[in-house]
């Protein structure tokens, strides 16, 4: 007679051959970065990513749902896997280095599920953090497919300190919240955040991407995707319970999140991981894992600095609008002007000459094309005519005065959402500035988008604005995009995408309860780790520019304004104030009017996410460098070390500080500017007020 099995030789006998049966997973490092790839006993693949034999992200599974095979995650076998080394050095058209060195170690991972489908897994090790995307190779089991869900998990080690914003359908203009991931609830942010156009959110427990983490004992986490196209935004969901988090795609209307077609991939997620903050902020990681551009021919691609009719309008000064309301037409059907449009011909000039005084490359004009006045807010399907100036602007005397001062013209084509009506206007709108002579657009998306159902970072969205780039490709024009999805280093593939807004810009100040002394520290850990950002720096006068709310203010000294255009990277830079309230403090305009938008080097000088973040950039090909050192609500003092300079030279520093008594509540416009003689010896010394900062030119004098 056979003796019972106790429950417990059951449990030990079932390990043993758990034990027996497990392969060592499959592993790649490079520096102190490691990952690991193995597939579970039930088919499901997962990996785990380990930093100095740390555990960062541990064991977390990876697949999909789709609508024809709910269990896409799971009944995998391993086929074959490949391996390879890159080590590259490229040429970007403009940005924060000359040259940027690609080295990673990469494991394709062949699988085939039990249905006879087969999915590749590629994951890319670089010395700062892992990238990893899905393939779905040419096969005759699946062709044309619906994606349900995303099952990509990062199984987190604990209760990290979080920077987040919530997880939006349609917007990232949202304050940061610095929080434990335990504490994250967007519900009450969503809520409050009534200046914002549109706003989608289903999940409480939703964050946006790049998501920054800081584990208790220093690690710096940072999570987001790389070359998102063709495929929605992907956002987090937070399980506070295991500190899991697990990929949120953006859906459309019917609740689908991608439609694809093998073969075919997804976007790269990332992980970047560091022990020091700096070098989250020094990663090209996101951008190695683009493609390099199709086309060589790229000189036409020129970065710089431009002015607006446009802060007037955003303080009430003016109107975008030429009549106040629609249907304000006389007995010939014309609009009945208001009187206060701002992009009338005699407007425009003075902003021209103002931008030929000073060296500053473009001027772009909002508000010169009919449909303001009702532009948004109806979801409607037409709304713009993008090649029909209003009457008051003449848009050929425009072009030829521009050409004659030598100052280039910047195109608006807000669309309020309705992107169809852009699409199908689009070839004649890109015709219409080449024809005129406009070197770049900014693009706007205020509001919900058409077609109908249809969300700004889901992927019929996504592939729109690429359309766009490609548009500007043909016919060479740089974009900047307001209301995008968050970028993810497209910049690579399309040079001539410059910069974007897709977080709260400095716009927010104007019509807002503006944006939090800390937030422009929390950015370059967040938004900007995808790319350039429109945050429209430079406002000089920081109290009173509202004249319908005189209590508002900009939450900044006028130094850090300055130090914006260092901490803030992008090769398009708006010079956003209005020209009288520079012409009224020359002297600190000096270093906008000095500092450049490329770069040949870039030094994270010193970092922490929420609190302060210095720069030093080397002005592309000259001997000049410029810092820029911010900090949050409080003061500080930073010391910067100038060893980067070139050994046995002197330079010429010009300092602007905040002055003594300056403080972004009480005192925001006090600065001081001093000058000295420098060289690779020096240490500087900076007084940051509270909500202040710092900006420094060092030319080279001998
Ligand atoms: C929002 C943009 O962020 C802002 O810069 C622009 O002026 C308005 N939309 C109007 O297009
Ligand atoms: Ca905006």
């Amino acid at each position: 007679m056979m003796k019972p099995v106790k429950t417990g030789t059951i449990a030990l006998l079932l390990f043993l051959s758990l034990i027996v049966r497990a392969k060592p997973p499959l592993e790649i490092s490079r520096g102190p970065v490691s990952l690991q790839f193995s597939i579970t006993e039930d088919g499901k693949p997962v990996y785990a990513i380990l930093y100095n034999g740390r555990d960062v992200v541990k064991p977390s599974t990876l697949g999909f749902m789709l609508e024809s095979d709910s269990l896409f995650y799971k009944g995998f076998s391993l086929i074959s896997a490949d391996r390879k080394t890159v080590d590259e050095t490229w040429v970007p058209v403009w940005g924060e280095y000359s040259s940027i060195r690609n080295n990673y170690e990469q494991l394709t991972a062949h699988l085939k599920h039990r249905s006879g489908k087969l999915l590749d897994i590629v994951f890319r090790v670089f010395a700062d953090g892992v990238g990893f995307r899905y393939e779905f190779p040419k096969q005759t089991g699946l062709t044309y497919f619906v994606v349900k869900d995303e099952c990509t998990q990062f199984q987190l080690t604990g209760n990290h300190k979080a920077f987040w914003i919530p997880g939006d359908f349609d917007t990232n203009e949202y304050a940061y919240t610095t929080s434990l991931l335990s504490e994250v609830n967007n519900a009450p942010v969503v809520r409050a955040a009534t200046d914002i156009a549109v706003r989608t959110v289903t999940d409480s427990l939703a964050v946006q991407t790049p998501l920054m983490l800081k584990t208790a004992d220093g690690l710096y986490i940072n999570i987001h995707e790389a070359a998102l196209l063709n495929y929605p935004a992907m956002q987090l969901h937070i399980d506070k319970s295991g500190f899991k988090l697990s990929s949120n795609l953006v859906p459309d209307a019917y609740n689908n999140k991608a439609y694809l077609h093998a073969p075919e991939h997804t976007p790269w997620r990332t992980v970047l991981i560091s022990d020091k903050a700096t070098e989250i902020l020094a990663s090209k990681t996101i951008l190695n894992l683009n493609d390099p551009p199709a086309s060589t021919d790229l000189s036409w691609i020129k970065p710089m600095k431009f002015v607006g009719v446009w802060w007037e309008m955003q303080t009430g000064k003016g109107t975008w609008n030429y009549s106040d309301y629609p249907d304000s037409t006389d007995a010939h059907g014309q609009l009945i002007p208001n009187g206060r449009h701002s992009a009338n011909t005699a407007n425009v000039k003075r902003y021209i000459d103002f931008a030929a005084q000073h060296g500053i490359g473009g001027v772009l004009v909002e508000g010169w094309n009919r449909g303001w006045e009702d532009w948004f807010g109806n979801w409607k399907e037409n709304v713009f005519d993008f090649v029909r100036p209003y009457p008051d602007f003449d848009i050929k005397e425009i072009t030829s005065y521009a050409r004659s001062k030598g100052v280039q013209m910047i195109m608006h084509n807000e669309t309020s959402g309705s992107a169809t009506s852009y699409e199908r206007q689009l070839d004649t709108a890109f015709r219409f500035m080449q024809q005129f002579g406009y070197p770049a657009v900014k693009t706007g998306y205020v509001g919900r988008i058409v077609p109908r159902g249809e969300h700004h970072d889901g992927q019929w969205m996504v592939s729109h604005y690429e359309r766009v780039l490609q548009q500007g490709m043909k016919y060479h024009i740089m974009v900047d995009a307001h209301e995008p999805a968050r970028p993810t280093g497209l910049q690579r593939t399309y040079p001539n995408f410059m910069a974007c807004e897709a977080a709260r810009g400095n716009e927010y100040h104007a019509f807002s309860n503006g944006n939090q002394p800390d937030h422009e520290t929390i950015l370059p850990f967040t938004r900007l780790m995808g790319g350039p950002m429109d945050y429209t720096p430079g406002i000089f006068k920081l109290k009173g520019y509202a004249p319908w709310a005189p209590d508002r203010s900009v939450h900044s000294t006028l130094a850090k304004q300055l130090a914006l255009y260092v901490t803030i990277y992008s090769p398009v830079e708006m010079v956003a104030d209005l020209p009288e309230n520079y012409e009224a403090k020359p002297d600190a305009f000096q270093f906008i009017k000095d500092v450049p938008v490329d770069w040949d080097d870039t030094k994270i000088l010193e970092a922490e996410p929420g609190d302060y973040v210095t720069i030093a950039r080397k002005e592309k090909g000259k001997n000049n460098w410029f810092i820029g050192a911010i900090t949050d609500e409080n003061a500080r003092t930073a010391g910067i070390q100038l060893n980067f300079l070139q050994k046995g030279k002197k330079y010429k520093a010009v300092i602007y500080e905040d002055a003594k008594s300056a403080h972004w509540k009480t005192n925001p416009e006090a600065y001081a500017i001093r000058s000295m003689t420098v060289d690779s010896n020096t240490k500087l010394l900076l007084s940051l007020a509270p909500g202040g900062g710092a900006a420094i030119s060092i030319m080279q004098s001998e």
